[in-house]
């Protein structure tokens, strides 16, 4: 095995987890924090300028999403858009139904937000998806009924990088909807599609979208939510009455001004960015599938993200391979930020059919702009290595280092 002096520099391929904020971005936030810090809401030139930083970011988002500049609400990341999305719609719309769809495969800020309904009287049918990761668009607008008023079903998922046929969804959803006589509010998390797929949102035909900026290289704790012109949301935090009473408090101005510049540089780049992870994704994919015995390749072969690849080993447990990894300077994941801390197995996994004791010994690697092709030659050195010593070693495979 290599150890960690033997690289040159560290081998980050946790990129669904975070990102590193890109220059320009950063670039772009410095002023805003001491020279330009006015209040965007105060009255005096000083303001005006952050107040004209925000518009200006506002109009990048807008313009990657195509939609109205009035139709973009900064937050505070993916959790609160989601949370945002899925409770101020279902608030809003309680006397229409109590009713939603979601998929079982969504991020926990989807699935936890569906549960504190439940828990004050909401109903949530949850889709399970098929074995790739994939949700039948027929399937969620089957679960539609008269008391339905919101249905979420993310764009890419986090975990496997499976890509869910929004449209196709969107559009069963809103004719099943038409035929029962009720209308439905649809919501996608498009937070790790961004910077990979297109996020035009009338080609999508979603009323809500969710995205994060420290997914596509730029700044932790800021996000927006997309609300088309007309969808019943009452605001989830309430206060001063920032963007449009849809969202309270001071903006968090360089936070806004870095997610603007990184998400148009991300859009812009996407094709290029697709091209590259695809080809260091399949010498990876095929690498690890030729050297470790048992390797299997989890999500669906062509409908996901260019640049996930995730795998399930069995025998061994996640924890113990990432901490191997870890030790030769490899940054990975086992897939979810929250299962990556428990032994317990990722809640899609397990939707997508899979047995506990496999899906426990899961790692995924997820690429980014900073990639190349040493790193892939290194993982497909160093993977087969850890897990030929793990499996050597029974119970540590089975129990991890440290436990
Ligand atoms: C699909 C998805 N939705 C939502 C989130 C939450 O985003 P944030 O970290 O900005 O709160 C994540 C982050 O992992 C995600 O992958």
């Amino acid at each position: 095995m290599r150890l960690i002096e033997d690289h040159e520099r560290l081998i980050y391929v946790d990129h669904a987890a975070t990102t590193p904020v890109r220059a320009q971005a950063r670039e772009a936030m410095i002023p805003h924090f001491a020279e330009s810090f006015g209040n965007p809401s105060s009255l005096y030139a000083l303001a005006q300028e952050s107040r004209n930083a925000v518009d200006e970011a506002r109009e990048r988002v807008a313009g990657v999403l195509g939609c109205r500049t009035r139709e973009v609400v900064f937050t505070s990341g993916g959790t609160e858009s989601d949370n945002a999305a899925i409770k101020g719609t279902a608030h809003a719309m309680r006397k229409s139904g109590r009713h939603l769809v979601t998929t079982a495969i969504e991020h926990h800020a989807v699935i936890h937000s569906c549960e504190q309904l439940e828990d004050v009287g909401f109903d949530v049918t949850y889709v399970p998806p098929d074995a790739t990761g994939i949700v039948d668009p027929e399937a969620v607008a089957n679960a539609v009924r008269p008391q339905t008023v919101l249905v979420s079903v993310m764009l890419a998922n986090n975990e496997v990088g499976s890509v869910q046929d929004v449209r196709t969804t969107s559009d069963l959803v809103k004719e099943k909807a038409a035929g029962l006589g009720t209308s439905v509010v649809f919501h996608s998390d498009a937070v790790q599609a961004a910077g990979k797929l297109s996020l035009d949102v009338d080609e999508m035909g979603v009323d809500l979208l969710s995205l994060s900026a420290h997914k596509v290289n730029g700044p932790k704790g800021v996000g927006a939510l997309y609300v088309r012109r007309g969808t019943p949301i009452e605001p989830l935090i309430a206060g001063g009455g920032q963007e449009r009473q849809r969202r309270s408090g001071t903006e968090n101005v360089p936070g806004i001004v870095g997610f603007g510049v990184a998400l148009e540089l991300a859009n812009e780049e996407r094709h290029s960015f697709n091209d590259r992870c695809e080809r260091l994704r399949e010498q990876i994919v095929t690498g690890i599938l030729e050297r470790v015995p048992g390797a299997i390749l989890n999500g669906h072969p062509q409908q996901r993200l260019s640049n996930i690849a995730h795998f399930s080993f069995q025998g061994v447990e996640g924890e113990p391979v990432l901490l191997g990894l870890d030790f030769a300077g490899i940054s990975a994941s086992s897939g979810s930020a929250c299962s990556s801390a428990s032994l317990e197995p990722s809640h899609v996994l397990i939707a997508m059919g899979m047995d506990p004791s496999l899906a426990v010994g899961s790692v995924r690697i997820s690429l980014g702009i900073d990639n190349t092709q040493e790193d892939a030659n290194a993982i497909m050195d160093v993977l087969p290595d850890v897990l030929r010593r793990l499996r050597a070693m029974p119970s540590l495979a089975a129990r991890g280092p440290l436990s």
